[in-house]
């Protein structure tokens, strides 16, 4: 079986500083990774992450982006202004926004559409809630904000990520088994070639959800699993250096 070369993004969410960047930093910047990392901290670290990345292939990004392109919007960021700074991905839609904040598939494809114009990565965050999962609605609740988010948006693969997230193995300590991955994956993958055709290929589809360095390799051996999205693991930064070595094992 053939992989694409996977990506591991770390989800800081309202989490570290400056000690936490030059930890992560000092752990990851000179390993040789083959597969692409990528930090995403609050927005008030990113230009300074940015700084310190000079030079090095890991990428730094934004947890989320404004639906709005300038203006009037107290406490807002744009994806021109994320490009500006160096940020080369967003998240857009992650569960905890949608909760929240309560965003929904229309504001994710607006943001969806900012970030492809300001040439920022677009990491879509899709997941069921245990209630949804408990009741078999995965594949609707997916299904919708998959095509909702994307059908006739302007896309290429490589412009593009999906995470799949299932909220209720969030934070939780409790991933998504292997066999749960395995199926959500390949539905992702089967409804992104509708939308897309041939450039599903080119979308890596992450997974989320209590990624710890002792399930990053298995997680990462599933079909249709290119990359890892990582949250409190990636608050500890030689666990998060052990996950992004796992990725580096896959072999494309
Ligand atoms: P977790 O969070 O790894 O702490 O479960 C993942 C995420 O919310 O992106």
């Amino acid at each position: 079986m053939s992989k694409k070369s996977p990506l591991v993004v770390a989800n800081w969410k309202l989490n570290g500083g400056t000690d936490l960047i030059a930890a992560s930093v000092a752990s990851i910047r000179n390993q040789n990774f083959n597969a692409r990392i990528g930090i995403a901290p609050p927005y008030v670290y990113i230009s300074g992450l940015v700084n310190v990345l000079r030079n090095s292939s890991i990428m730094v990004g934004s947890q989320n982006i404004s639906k709005f392109e300038s203006g009037a919007f107290t406490g807002e960021t744009s994806a021109q202004m994320l490009k500006e700074v160096g940020c080369d991905f967003c998240l857009i839609g992650h569960s905890e926004r949608r909760q929240v904040f309560l965003e929904n598939n229309q504001s994710c494809r607006t943001k969806v559409e900012r970030a492809l114009v300001a040439g920022v990565m677009p990491i879509v965050c899709i997941g069921e809630n245990l209630q949804q999962y408990e009741l078999g609605l995965t594949r609707d609740i997916l299904y919708r904000q998959l095509h909702q988010t994307l059908d006739g948006l302007d896309l290429t693969g490589e412009t593009l990520c999906i995470a799949y997230e299932p909220v209720w193995a969030i934070g939780t300590g409790k991933a998504a088994s292997p066999e749960v991955v395995a199926e959500v994956h390949e539905f992702i993958y089967q409804e992104l070639d509708a939308i897309l055709g041939s450039a599903a290929n080119e979308v890596n589809i992450l997974y989320g959800g209590s990624v710890k360095k002792d399930n990053a390799a298995e997680l990462l051996a599933i079909n249709h699993v290119d990359g890892l999205l990582v949250g409190g693991a990636s608050l500890d930064p030689e666990h998060f250096a052990q996950i992004c070595a796992a990725a580096n094992q896959v072999e494309s």
